[in-house]
C-alpha cells in the first residue's frame, strides 16, 4: 500500500518535472499560472474573453499559457493569421478536433474518415444540392411558423425570442436535413428538449468538468438522442442523393459500425444546427432594440418582395439584400466567438506581421481567438460593442471590406466561420436560412419586445471559444399573425 503510494507521488513528481517548462529565447511569452498542472484552465473555462484580453494587456499579441496540462500559444494579432491558417503540414486541425469528438460525443473516427467526409459534405453544400436545400428549408420554416401562429390567432403570444428561434430553426433543420418523414410535432419537440439539454452540457464535456450528476444526465441525453438519429439517412426519404444518405453509405464503406454512425450523426446534428438558431436570435434582438435598423432592413425586404411580384416570395433564390447582408455581418461580428484552434505536429517558426519570429513547440496547440481581435478591436471598429447595422455596407450600398489595423488593410476583418480549408462549408445554407426565417417573420408576422425598453440579455460567458454565443436568460417578445387587409 505505502508503495503504491509512494511509487504514484513519484511518478506525479516526475510528470510534474517534465511538463514544468521555463521559456526559451525563441518562445512567446510565457504565462503558467499558479496553479500547478492546471494552470490557467479554470478562469479559461468561465470566461475566456475576460482571460485572453488580460493576458493581452499583460503579454501583447501572442503568449503561451497552461491550460489542464497543455500549452496552448495564442495568437491575436489578426495580420499575422495567415501563417496559421495557411499551414496545414506542421499544423493539424483533424487532431483537435478528435479529441473534442471524443469527449462531447464519445465518437472516434480516424483522420482518413474525417477528410473524406469533410470533402463529400463540402460537395453536398454547393450548387443545385444548395438551391434544393434552400428550396425545401423555407417551405418547413414557412409550415413550422404558421403551427405556431395560425394564420385565424387574433390574440399575442408571448415567448422569449431565443427559445423561439432556436427552437423553430432547429425543427427545420432537423427535417431539412436528417428526414422529412418524421415530421410529428410531438416527436419534433421532444427531440428539441433533448437536443437542447445536450447543447447546455456540451462546453462542460468539452472541458470534462461534468460534476457526477450531470455525467449521467449526459450519459441518458446522448443515449436517447443516438436513438432517435439510428435510422436517419439510411432509407432514402430526403433522396437517394441526399448528403445525409451519402454520410451514411460513406461510414459503412469504411466499416465504421451501426453505434459508430449513430454516434457520428449526432455530431453532425450539432455541427448544423448549434449556430443557425442562436444567429438568427441574436440579429432578429438587435434589429428590435434598434428601430432605425430594424426599419432599414423592413423597408429592404419588402422592396424585394415587390421585385418578386408573383405569389408568396419564398426567398430560396439568391437575392440582393445589402441592408440585411450588412446586418447580419454585424451581428456575427458580435456574437460569433469560435476558438480556431490548431495541434502542432511539428516544429514550426511563427512569422509575425511585425517581423517577430517565435518557434511553435512539437506537441503544443495553436489558438486564433478572432472575436477579440479583428471582431471586437477599438482599433477596428468605432464603439466595437455597438450594434451599428451599417457598418458593413458603403454609401452606395455596396459591400465594405476596407478595414485596417495599424495602417494596413485587413485580409479577416471579422472571421465567424472560421477561414481557410477548415472554413464552414455550411455557410452559404446558414446564410439563406438566417435570411428566409427573418424575411418570413418580419414580413407576415407582427413582433415586439413585450417591453419596449428592454435590453438585449447579457452574454453567457462560459460558450466563450464554442462558435455562436448564447444569451444568458431571453428577450421577451410577443407575435401574432399580421392583418394584411
Ligand atoms: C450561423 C451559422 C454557422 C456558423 C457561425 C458556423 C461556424 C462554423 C465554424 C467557426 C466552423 C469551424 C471552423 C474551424 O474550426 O476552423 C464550422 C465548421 C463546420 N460547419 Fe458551420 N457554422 C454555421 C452553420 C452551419 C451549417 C448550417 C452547416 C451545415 C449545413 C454547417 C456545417 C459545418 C461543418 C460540417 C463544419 C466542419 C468542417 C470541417 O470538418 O472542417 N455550419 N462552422
Ligand atoms: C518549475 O520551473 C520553475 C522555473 O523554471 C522553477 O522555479 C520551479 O522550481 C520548477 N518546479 C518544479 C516542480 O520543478
Ligand atoms: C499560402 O500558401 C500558399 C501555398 O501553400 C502560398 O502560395 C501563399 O502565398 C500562402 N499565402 C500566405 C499569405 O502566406
Ligand atoms: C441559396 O442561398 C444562398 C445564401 O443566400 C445563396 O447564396 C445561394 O445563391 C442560394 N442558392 C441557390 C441556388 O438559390
Ligand atoms: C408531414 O409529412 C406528410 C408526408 O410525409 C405530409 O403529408 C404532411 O403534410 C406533413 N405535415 C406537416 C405538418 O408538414
Ligand atoms: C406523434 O407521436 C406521438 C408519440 O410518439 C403519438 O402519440 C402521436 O399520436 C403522433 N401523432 C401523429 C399525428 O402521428
Ligand atoms: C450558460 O451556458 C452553460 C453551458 O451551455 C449552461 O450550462 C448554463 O446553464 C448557462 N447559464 C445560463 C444562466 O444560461
Amino acid at each position: 500500500m505505502i508503495w503504491t503510494v509512494l511509487l504514484l507521488v513519484q511518478a506525479l513528481l516526475f510528470y510534474f518535472i517534465l511538463t514544468n517548462r521555463s521559456r526559451r529565447k525563441t518562445d512567446p511569452p510565457l504565462d503558467k499560472g499558479l496553479v500547478p498542472w492546471l494552470g490557467h484552465a479554470l478562469e479559461f473555462g468561465k470566461d475566456a474573453a475576460k482571460f485572453l484580453n488580460r493576458m493581452k494587456l499583460k503579454h501583447g499579441n501572442v503568449f503561451t499559457v497552461r491550460a489542464a496540462g497543455r500549452y496552448v500559444t495564442v495568437l491575436l494579432d489578426p495580420h499575422s493569421y495567415d501563417t496559421i491558417m495557411n499551414d496545414s503540414e506542421s499544423l493539424d486541425f483533424i487532431r483537435h478536433a478528435q479529441v473534442l469528438m471524443e469527449r462531447i460525443f464519445t465518437l472516434r473516427l480516424s483522420h482518413h474518415q474525417m477528410a473524406k467526409a469533410k470533402t463529400m459534405m463540402t460537395k453536398h453544400f454547393m450548387g443545385t444540392n444548395l438551391a434544393a436545400l434552400n428550396h425545401t428549408m423555407s417551405r418547413h420554416i414557412q409550415a413550422l411558423l404558421k403551427a405556431e401562429m395560425p394564420p385565424n390567432q387574433k390574440d399575442w403570444k408571448e415567448k422569449g425570442l431565443f427559445d423561439f428561434s432556436y427552437s423553430l430553426l432547429f425543427k427545420a433543420g432537423y427535417l431539412t436535413l436528417f428526414g422529412e418523414q418524421n415530421n410529428n410535432t410531438t416527436d419534433l419537440s421532444s427531440i428539441y428538449e433533448e437536443y437542447k439539454k445536450f447543447d447546455d452540457l456540451l462546453t462542460k464535456m468539452a472541458r470534462g468538468t461534468l460534476k457526477s450528476e450531470e455525467g449521467k444526465t449526459a450519459q441518458s441525453v446522448r443515449q436517447k438522442l443516438w436513438e432517435f438519429l439510428a435510422p436517419a439517412g439510411l432509407t432514402a426519404d430526403l433522396g437517394s442523393r441526399s448528403w445525409l444518405h451519402a454520410y451514411r453509405r460513406l461510414l459503412q464503406e469504411e466499416g465504421v459500425d451501426e453505434e459508430t454512425q449513430a454516434k457520428a450523426v449526432l455530431l453532425q446534428l450539432w455541427a448544423t444546427q448549434g449556430n443557425v438558431g442562436p444567429a438568427a436570435f441574436w440579429l432578429l434582438g438587435y434589429l428590435l432594440t434598434n428601430p432605425q435598423a430594424l426599419w432599414a432592413v423592413k423597408k429592404e425586404l419588402s422592396w424585394t418582395s415587390q421585385v418578386e411580384a408573383s405569389g408568396t416570395p419564398l426567398m430560396d433564390r439568391p437575392a440582393t439584400t445589402p441592408v440585411f447582408d450588412s446586418a447580419l455581418e454585424e451581428t456575427l461580428r458580435l456574437t460569433a466567438a469560435p476558438f480556431i484552434t490548431r495541434e502542432v505536429v511539428q516544429e514550426k517558426t511563427l512569422h509575425m506581421a511585425d517581423g517577430q519570429e517565435y518557434l511553435l513547440r512539437k506537441g503544443d496547440r495553436v489558438c486564433l481567438f478572432p472575436f477579440i481581435s479583428p471582431q471586437m478591436d477599438p482599433e477596428i471598429y468605432q464603439e466595437p460593442q455597438k450594434f451599428k447595422y451599417d457598418r458593413f455596407m458603403n454609401k452606395d450600398g455596396s459591400v465594405k471590406k476596407d478595414f485596417y489595423k495599424g495602417g494596413r488593410r485587413l485580409k479577416y476583418y471579422t472571421m465567424p466561420w472560421g477561414a481557410g480549408t477548415n472554413g464552414c462549408v455550411g455557410k452559404q445554407f446558414a446564410i439563406n436560412t438566417i435570411r428566409q426565417f427573418v424575411y418570413m417573420v418580419l414580413t407576415n408576422y407582427d413582433l415586439e419586445l413585450c417591453d419596449p425598453n428592454a435590453q438585449m440579455p447579457e452574454v453567457n460567458a462560459s460558450r466563450y471559444g464554442f462558435g455562436m454565443l448564447q444569451p444568458q436568460g431571453d428577450l421577451s417578445v410577443r407575435y401574432k399573425p399580421r392583418n394584411t387587409h
